[in-house]
C-alpha cells in the first residue's frame, strides 16, 4: 500500500481506522485475534460486566430485513444482551489478546449498575490487563435496562456525565462513552460525558429500537421465541443515514468550539463498504466501526475497506486520514441557506411548486427530484 492508512486517536495510534464494533464479531479471544490477523485496526470487545451469571440469551435472537428485489440483507435487528462470558475470563483473554497482538488496538466495553465502585473495580480490573481503551456502554436497548443499565442510562444525560466521571477518576487510558440513537438528542448525554465526566470520545450509534416484522403464517412478531417476541435493536445498512446525521450533527457542535478539538469521533451504523466507512469520516468519525458487516460477511471485509480508503486517497490526493475527517461538514448548512443559494432557478425537469405535480407520473417525477 502507498497510502498510510494509519491515525492516532486520543494518544491511540490506529494501524487504519476500521475497528471491530462490539458484538459477536469480537466476543472472545478466538474472534478478536482473527479480527487483528485479517487486518482490522482495532476491536470493541463484546460489553463486559462483572456479574456474567445474571445474563441469559434466548435463539432465535436476530432478525433479518431484505430487499424485496434481490434478496440482500438491509436491515438487521438483535435480541441478544451483553457478553455472557465470566469477567475472569475476559481479564485472561485481554492479556492473551494483548500479548499476541501488540499493535491491535483492543477496546474494552463495560457496562455496570448505577454503583459507582461496580464501575471502577471493573475500569481497574481491565486497564491491569492491558486494555488501549475503554467504550462505556450506554446505549444497549435491549434486557439490560430493566436493571437500568445500558440504554436506560444512556437516555439519562445527567446519569451519563456522573458514571463517565466515575470511569475517568481511575482510569488511566481513553474513555469513549457510547450513546443509544434511542433519544431526541444525542448531542444532550454526549456533551455530558465530554463536560462533566471528563471522557475522551464518543462512538455512536448503538442499535435503533425495533420490532423487524411479523410472520403472516402465525401471527406472531419476529424472532419468535416459543410463540412470543420483544422489541430488538436495528443495525445495518437501513440505520446508515440516521447515523451519518447523529455523527455530522455532533462533529458540527464539536467543531464550532475550539475546546473540544481533542475529542474524538467513532462513528458506525450500517458500515459495509468502504464508501460507506469514507462518509462517516467526511462528516467527522476519527475511526468507524462496524458490528453488522462482518457477522454478514466475515472478517475479510477489512481488505475491501482498506483497498477502497487508499483509492479514495489516491483519488482526492488526500495523504492522512486526518486530513479529511469532517471535510464535509463545510458542506451541510441551513434550508434558508439552500433557498438563498437556489435563488427560485429551476432545471426544466425540477418542480418548483407543489401544484405541478402531475397525479399520472409521480413515481417519475420523484425520480426527477432525487439527487441519484
Ligand atoms: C448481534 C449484535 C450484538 C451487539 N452487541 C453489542 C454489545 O454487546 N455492546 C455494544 O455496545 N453494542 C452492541 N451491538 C451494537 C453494535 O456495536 C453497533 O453499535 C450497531 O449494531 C450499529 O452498527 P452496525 O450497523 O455496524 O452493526 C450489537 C449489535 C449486534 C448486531
Amino acid at each position: 500500500m502507498s497510502k498510510d492508512l494509519s491515525i492516532v486517536v486520543n494518544g491511540l495510534k490506529f494501524e487504519n481506522p476500521f475497528v471491530i464494533g462490539s458484538g459477536p464479531p469480537g466476543t472472545n479471544k478466538a474472534t478478536i485475534l482473527k479480527a487483528f490477523k485479517e487486518g482490522w485496526g482495532g476491536v470493541v470487545a463484546k460489553t463486559c460486566s462483572l456479574d456474567a451469571s445474571q445474563v441469559h440469551n434466548v435463539a432465535p435472537r436476530y432478525g433479518k430485513l431484505y430487499s424485496r428485489e434481490n434478496k440482500e440483507v438491509i436491515g438487521f435487528q438483535n435480541i441478544e444482551l451483553i457478553s455472557d462470558r465470566p469477567i475472569e475470563d475476559w481479564i485472561k483473554d485481554f492479556k492473551e489478546i494483548k500479548a499476541e497482538c501488540p499493535k491491535g488496538i483492543l477496546i474494552a466495553s463495560i457496562m455496570e449498575e448505577y454503583d459507582k465502585k461496580r464501575w471502577q473495580d471493573l475500569v481497574i480490573m481491565c486497564q491491569d490487563a492491558g486494555v488501549d481503551a475503554f467504550e462505556l456502554n450506554f446505549s444497549c436497548p435491549h434486557g439490560m435496562p430493566e436493571r437500568k443499565m445500558g440504554g436506560a442510562m444512556g437516555q439519562n444525560p445527567e446519569m451519563v456525565g456522573e458514571v463517565t466521571g466515575w470511569v475517568t477518576e481511575v482510569s488511566k487510558i481513553p474513555v469513549w462513552s457510547k450513546m443509544t440513537p434511542n433519544i431526541t438528542d444525542i448531542n444532550v448525554p454526549a456533551f455530558q460525558s465530554i463536560d462533566n465526566g471528563k471522557g475522551h470520545g464518543i462512538s455512536l450509534i448503538n442499535t435503533i429500537l425495533s420490532v423487524i416484522g411479523v410472520d403472516l403464517e402465525t401471527l406472531r412478531p419476529m424472532p419468535t421465541v416459543k410463540g412470543y417476541s420483544t422489541p430488538g435493536g436495528y443495525s445495518a445498512q437501513a440505520v446508515r443515514p440516521i447515523a451519518l446525521h447523529h455523527t455530522m450533527k455532533l462533529a458540527k457542535a464539536f467543531r464550532d468550539n475550539p475546546k473540544y478539538k481533542d475529542i474524538s469521533i467513532s462513528g458506525m451504523g450500517g458500515i459495509e463498504k468502504a464508501s460507506d466507512a469514507i462518509e462517516f469520516i467526511l462528516l467527522g468519525s476519527h475511526t468507524v466501526q462496524s458490528c453488522t458487516g462482518p457477522m454478514l460477511q466475515g472478517y475479510k471485509m477489512v481488505h475491501e475497506l482498506k483497498a477502497g480508503l487508499e483509492a479514495f486517497m489516491e483519488k482526492h490526493n488526500f495523504n492522512k486520514v486526518e486530513d479529511f475527517v469532517g471535510h464535509s461538514l463545510q458542506y451541510l448548512t441551513t434550508h434558508s441557506h439552500l433557498n438563498e443559494l437556489k435563488q427560485g432557478k429551476f432545471e426544466s425537469k425540477e418542480l418548483s411548486k407543489d401544484i405541478e405535480w402531475s397525479g399520472d407520473n409521480i413515481d417519475k417525477q420523484t425520480k426527477d427530484m432525487a439527487s441519484n
